[in-house]
């Protein structure tokens, strides 16, 4: 297969640095351009970066010029370019992405602008990969002939990777406790003076995101795949900060539609794959979702980088404590069997962020949605 020239914009921050390690020597894509914001443009990507990936920073992309974030700036340095992953904050991706699909590229970002919007996809690709599908709609309704793809936000990516499997058990209601790393605000985020020896109680405008996004990525297409109807479940969420570097933990409550048999439920969870493991995508981790009977686990550094093979280091979530839910009165004890408990965690810059990008872009391009 011949490669699609690619470009990163947003290349050197936190997210924008794990794209280079989904990109780099990637089968499907050749990273030719890096940008990032004026103060960089011009530096090498060395000088421009604070490399803080596992690895070394590969010597070709330590060598390459960081550019000007623009779409002039792209089509000068690469004519050729179809794809483009955007690694940018919201306010300055609402801007490009439009360009960047008018101009007739795939754009799949990591940015929070657009995911409500209707005829834009929000994939996780085991998940939801189906809803590609909007992209038909969105070039007839925006006439272009491009695309825009959208990550999920971090905190719900594992969560509605856990809920998944568990949908045809009739979710009813669903609350969530999140435990975030510090990555997940980006590299200048949160300072080390507020969070070390802390949990911050609030993260401005997550809950609503998660609460949100999670129907949607959950729900189905209507008839003519114009729109996605969100899933009628109740999704409440709280949302809190925690010194952890990366891995966002997280206690789910989900209540459903009828009583449920736990090895069912831990069945379902074992056994969910996905379209990207049976078209063995290159960076499909070959079980999406990890099971563990380890009462003590996951823990957020032991199993964050969890998913194989080595290329998918991170991709996979990871699902524990499953039980059932409990009630104590003074005459004893209550098992609610219409609900369970677990605890589940996942990648927050891989899955929940370029990782998941990377592998959505390769689901597109093999079902026809690129080129
Ligand atoms: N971190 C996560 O866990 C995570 C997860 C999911 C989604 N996201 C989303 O991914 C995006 C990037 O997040 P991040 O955590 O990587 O942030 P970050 O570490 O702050 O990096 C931001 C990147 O955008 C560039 N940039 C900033 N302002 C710009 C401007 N006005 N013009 C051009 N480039 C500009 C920066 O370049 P300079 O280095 O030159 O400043 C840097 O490359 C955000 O939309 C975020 O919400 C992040």
């Amino acid at each position: 297969m011949e490669k699609l020239s690619a470009a990163l914009l947003g290349a050197t921050g936190m997210a924008g640095q794990q794209f280079i390690r989904f990109l780099d020597g990637h089968p499907y894509f050749e990273l030719k351009v890096l940008t990032a914001s004026c103060k960089n443009v011009g530096k090498t990507y060395r000088e421009a970066a604070k490399w803080f990936v596992e690895g070394e920073m590969p010597a070709h992309i330590a060598e390459m010029t960081v550019l000007e974030t623009s779409v002039d700036a792209v089509r000068q340095a690469a004519p050729d370019v179809k794809v483009v992953f955007v690694a940018l904050p919201s306010g300055k991706a609402k801007e490009c992405e439009l360009e960047c699909a008018q101009a007739g590229w795939h754009v799949f970002s990591d940015a929070g602008c657009f995911r409500l919007e209707p005829d834009i996809p929000v994939i996780i690709p085991e998940v939801n990969g189906d809803h590609l599908q909007l992209l038909h709609a969105q070039r007839r309704n925006r006439n272009w002939t491009g695309s825009i793809v959208k990550n999920p936000n971090c905190t719900i990516t594992g969560a509605a990777m856990a809920l998944k499997p568990l949908a045809p058990f009739g979710l009813k209601q669903v609350h969530l406790a999140s435990m975030q790393a510090v990555s997940g605000a980006g590299y200048d985020g949160v300072y080390s003076m507020q969070i070390l020896d802390n949990v911050i109680p609030y993260i401005a405008e997550e809950e609503e995101k998660v609460q949100q996004e999670a129907l949607k990525l959950l729900g189905e297409l209507n008839e003519d795949a114009s729109a996605v109807r969100w899933h009628p479940m109740w999704l409440s969420a709280s949302c809190h900060r925690v010194p952890t570097l990366y891995g966002h933990l997280e206690a789910l409550f989900i209540e459903f539609e009828r009583e449920v048999d736990l090895d069912e439920v831990k069945a379902a969870l074992k056994n969910f794959r996905g379209t990207p493991q049976e078209l063995k995508l290159p960076t499909a981790p070959y079980q999406p979702l990890l099971l563990t009977e380890d009462p003590f686990r996951p823990q957020t550094r032991l199993d964050r980088d969890a998913g194989e093979p080595d290329r998918a280091r991170g991709m996979a979530a990871v699902v524990g404590r499953v039980r059932y839910d409990e009630a104590f009165r003074e005459d004893g004890r209550t098992v609610l069997k219409n609900r369970i408990r677990l605890i589940n965690l996942s990648h927050n810059t891989v899955r929940g962020a370029s990782g998941n990008a990377v592998l959505t872009a390769e689901l597109a391009l093999r079902q026809g949605y690129v080129g």
